[in-house]
């Protein structure tokens, strides 16, 4: 593997700013300091060194990304800009989404080589929380708590399972919401609130189990998880 993609993989950085790292010296590969950033790496025998730090190559890299509208959740698309492509920190290219928000949706998304916690955490079998914040045109009522609750019956005959829905406000003809659902049926919340007569005009993921969007990150923004978010999310 090259230096400057073992460094950028490893959480150093954009590719131009792991090759200004090599370049200023500050990188050694069995205590010589390199500054080709093109230098061929042995990363089962080379050592690895940053600022006199040992490298540990990461198999795995896991991102939350807070989802603008307009991108799609895929890796490749005919139409809109990937979700793939905001991560540009990123050069291998096997980096995907965890699960599927619309292109409309925006908020949490986890992006990740894993397919182990991909799978464990998008699986039915594993019944992951999934909370939306949305706004809702039409006033969203109790009856509708207690309907979500005793499950909402989609797609001609699929019964969600309960969710837990949660009236912030409401006025004469709009209402904010939270929900939390357990699983994630194409266009489920959009579609659970049509079955009870009314429309998702906005939505945003803000946790997936028990990762919460940073609410620092701005639209189209992404940052690493940090250690004990990942605990938390394989947990
Ligand atoms: N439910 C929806 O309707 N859309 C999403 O993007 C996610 C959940």
């Amino acid at each position: 593997m090259r230096l400057d993609k073992l460094l950028a993989h490893s959480g150093f950085g954009t590719r131009k700013e792991v090759k200004d790292l090599i370049k200023k010296g500050y990188v050694t590969v069995n205590d010589i300091v390199i500054k080709k950033d093109k230098t061929q790496i042995d990363i089962e025998k080379d050592v690895v060194k940053v600022y006199d730090e040992v490298i540990v190559y990461e198999e795995f890299v896991y991102y939350m990304l807070n989802k603008p509208g307009g991108y799609v959740s895929a890796t490749e698309d005919n139409i809109y800009p990937t979700v793939v492509e905001l991560i540009d920190d990123y050069y291998r290219n096997d980096l995907f989404p965890v699960g599927r928000l619309d292109v409309d949706t925006e908020g949490l998304l986890l992006m990740t080589n894993d397919g182990v916690l991909a799978h464990q955490l998008t699986s039915p079998k594993y019944h992951c929380p999934k909370v939306y914040y949305a706004k809702i045109k039409g006033v969203v009522t109790q009856e509708d708590v207690d309907l979500f609750r005793q499950g909402i019956t989609i797609d001609n005959d699929y019964v969600c399972k309960s969710a837990q829905l949660n009236i912030l406000s409401t006025n004469e003809n709009s209402s904010e919401i939270e929900v939390t659902i357990y699983e994630g049926k194409f266009h489920q919340v959009k579609k659970m609130f049509l079955a009870v007569g009314k429309e998702v005009i906005y939505l945003k993921r803000i946790r997936m189990k028990d990762l919460f969007l940073d609410k620092n990150l701005k639209l189209g923004e992404f940052r690493r998880l940090t250690y004990e978010e990942l605990d938390r999310l394989k947990g």
